[in-house]
């Protein structure tokens, strides 16, 4: 009977090992199952992606957005870079006001300063022209764009 008992339990032993055998197999599957747990960490550098979205929504208040500046911000014969909104507006002759992209065609740098009629970049010495943003002087080749713009009164939009 004890023999009986034992040999039961034996078996029982036994049979717990295997389990316990297939259940180190499954703990080897469990860390795999670790690692999918990890891949919705992926999803998480996309939030910082959508953080970035409010470094754009400290440009101005909502009811701003069009508005970009007054035409007496910017000087006749002259212009104003605004760097947040990559624009340049100029004003070639007196209440004719024109704008363009700020980014130089060079090579993506951001035009820097208006002076003696022409936009300036300050990362290889382009010059364009304040009347039509065509080159003045390279190593650019190609004009900087031109930005529809709207002045209503004495408030210059963004077109
Ligand atoms: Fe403007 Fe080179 S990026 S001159």
């Amino acid at each position: 009977m004890t023999q009986g008992a034992t040999r039961r339990t034996v078996i029982a032993t036994g049979a717990a090992a295997l389990a316990a055998g297939c259940g180190s197999n499954n703990g080897g599957d469990t860390s795999a199952a670790a690692d999918s747990t990890g891949s919705p960490s992926p999803t998480d550098p996309t939030s910082p992606m959508t953080t970035a979205s409010p470094a754009a929504t400290g440009t101005s208040p909502a009811a701003d957005t069009k508005k970009l500046a007054s035409t007496s911000d910017i000087p006749e014969g002259g212009g104003k870079v605004f760097d947040a909104q990559k624009i340049v507006v100029t004003q070639p002759s007196k209440g004719r006001f024109k704008a363009f992209s700020a980014v130089c065609t060079h090579m993506g740098c951001t035009v820097s300063r208006v002076q003696n009629g022409t936009i300036d970049c300050p990362c290889h010495g382009s010059r364009f022209k304040i009347e039509d943003g065509s080159v003045a002087d390279g190593p650019a080749t190609k004009p900087l764009a031109e930005h529809p713009i709207k002045v209503d009164g004495n408030s210059i939009q963004l077109g």
